[in-house]
């Protein structure tokens, strides 16, 4: 399961994805995101640095009574979470999913997704959790034989530990066919080089596994069939791909495009900022004497204001536009000659804000119902109208409105939070090839007390070293142990066993002793737990036996 343990577990499978997913040509220090591969994550800064995942340290602070694994900084990034916290404190609607594909046994990676769901099905969130099984039977080749065995371990681990079918779902992509029907329609948005562009797909890949990727983007998107609602799916960074492909095609599905304009031409998420500038210095101190700021002036001050290197710019990264793949060009485009000589181009045409709805995907009779809708001044061009009275938010809630009416999905953009991967016990990767690296929900707790002695720790050479420089908790797998699961709710234990580490006052045996007795406990009481689900499992409209061979 290497660094995406959480969602692969049975790496003696035979791995499809392995030809695809180490083709490419990564160098050595870059980040890889695969989804299927190995992906090492061993600097995680570089996610937000290269990928544009945010920091979870930065809305912690929005999320009314955190979970410790966001506490603990376990969960470590996010995309627009905000949503979600939002929805949390307003009592709003929201959704959470996750997936998990039934290739081997539910461990201790999986827990923290487990708990993550619980946790927002317990925030009165409308929560879905999904056996992968198209998936793990295209992209991983196990038969069905093998999946159905493993999709009854999965739920139960998860109704053991609290998730509660009632509220919330749980379903086989297999057998739901609104999730396959959706996926059918997203996969008219996206095609073949996209594909082979985000996972490396070249020729040789099945047909099987493309649909399983679109099965994916429809999973993600599927809670919000019942109706357009913030959704956070929790997974490892290794499935940020998929995020933003989900992001991109939920944007493109939609009937209407929000953007903000100055005039009648269009500006790209780089230009727009500086014609912002231009605007605001002209216009500025007087509001009420309408002072018509044209065209070319704007472009006359952008060049004389501002230097020639976009680099030194504060460009914001466009965070509300998620369909980069779309206008792939923006990216090296030099934003200040664009929009000076777009500018130019439209002479004396007086600059003023105002947001721009775009004929995206909608039927005639729904352009015309926004229309229509749009109140106040505003002007009607070919593809797109102009509202000079809405701000961007009204705006966004209006298009939503007319193409929800109109038979439209309106989605809103996927969140997602992401888990830092544990550190396998006995030092590296959790592998599941190597039980020892790793603790299965199912081992018996003996044999779980007996990999947490055996464990490689964050100790010294001898008890005198230690006992002189400290432990080093931070690249202890028993400290991580205590932290993501043992110390569970418990801040004030976690931090005692941290300080007492790293201060000196603790010593690997008998930390480790501590450890594996709290881990045979919770083996004991989960595996009890799970005993009690079947009979819940059994009441669920599921079906445990798969009808394909
Ligand atoms: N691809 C995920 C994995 O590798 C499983 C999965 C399928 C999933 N659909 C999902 C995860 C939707 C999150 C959301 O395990
Ligand atoms: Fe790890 Fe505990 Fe040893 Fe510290 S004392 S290094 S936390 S096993």
């Amino acid at each position: 399961m290497d660094d995406d343990e959480p969602h692969e577990v049975d790496a003696s499978a035979p791995d499809r994805g392995e030809a695809v997913a180490d083709g490419g040509a990564e160098g050595a220090d870059e980040v890889a995101l695969d989804p299927w591969g190995s992906s090492t994550v061993d600097d995680y800064r570089k996610l937000f640095e290269e990928f544009g995942i945010e920091e979870f340290d930065e809305v912690l602070e929005e999320v009314p009574h955190p979970h410790y694994l966001m506490r603990r900084g376990v969960i470590f990034g996010h995309r627009d979470y905000r949503r979600i916290a939002a929805a949390m404190r307003e009592d709003e609607p929201f959704a959470a999913l996750s997936g998990f594909m039934p290739t081997g046994d539910p461990h201790v990676g999986h827990k923290l997704v487990f708990d993550e769901l619980i946790w927002h099905q317990e925030r009165g969130g409308d929560v879905y959790g999904l056996i992968a099984d198209l998936e793990a039977h295209a992209a991983r080749g196990l038969s069905w034989e093998e999946i159905d065995e493993h999709t009854e371990s999965y739920l139960l681990s998860l109704l053991a530990l609290g998730f509660d079918p009632e509220e919330g779902t749980l379903y086989r992509q297999s057998t739901n066919r609104e999730v396959q029907d959706l996926a059918f329609e997203l996969g008219t948005k996206a095609n073949f080089s996209e594909l082979a562009a985000i996972y490396d797909f070249d020729g040789e890949t099945e047909v099987s596994y493309m649909q399983s990727v679109v099965t994916q983007m429809a999973d993600i998107l599927y809670p919000q069939l019942v109706e357009p609602r913030p959704t956070v799916i929790p997974v490892g960074p290794d499935q940020d791909p998929h995020m933003r492909l989900a992001r991109d095609l939920a944007a493109r599905m939609r009937y209407f495009k929000v953007t903000e304009a100055y005039a009648s031409f269009e500006l790209d998420d780089a230009e727009r900022p500086l014609v912002a500038r231009a605007y605001e210095a002209l216009a500025s101190g007087d509001d009420d004497a309408e002072t018509d700021v044209r065209c070319t002036d704007a472009a006359a001050w952008l060049e004389a204001e501002l230097p020639d290197s976009p680099d030194s710019l504060d460009l914001p990264e466009s965070p509300d536009s998620p369909d980069t793949l779309d206008s792939p060009d923006s990216l090296d485009s030099r934003p200040l000659a664009g929009a000076v000589e777009k500018l130019e181009a439209a002479g004396k045409e007086p600059l003023r804000p105002r947001v721009r709805f775009f004929d995206r995907n909608a039927t005639p009779e729904a352009f015309e119902a926004l229309i229509e809708a749009v109140a106040g001044e505003k002007r009607v061009y070919e593809g797109h109208v102009d509202s000079f009275e809405l701000d961007r938010e009204e705006a966004e809630a209006l298009a939503r409105e007319v193409e929800v009416n109109h038979g439209g999905y309106g989605f809103v953009a996927p969140s997602s939070i992401y888990h830092r991967f544990m550190t396998g016990l006995t030092g590296g990767k959790m592998s599941s090839s190597v039980p020892a690296s790793h603790i299965s929900l199912l081992d018996d707790p003996s044999e779980g007390y007996d990999k947490v002695t055996a464990a490689t720790t964050g100790g010294r050479e001898t008890a005198e070293l230690q006992r002189e420089l400290g432990g080093e908790a931070d690249e202890c797998p028993v400290y991580e142990l205590y932290a993501y699961l043992l110390a569970g709710d418990d801040d004030e234990f976690a931090a005692e066993v941290y300080e007492e580490c790293v201060t000196g006052q603790r010593l690997c045996g008998d930390c480790k002793e501590q450890a594996a007795e709290l881990m045979e406990a919770f083996l004991a009481d989960h595996q009890e737990k799970r005993e009690e689900a079947r009979e819940l499992l059994a009441d669920l409209d599921l079906a445990l036996e798969s009808d394909r061979r």
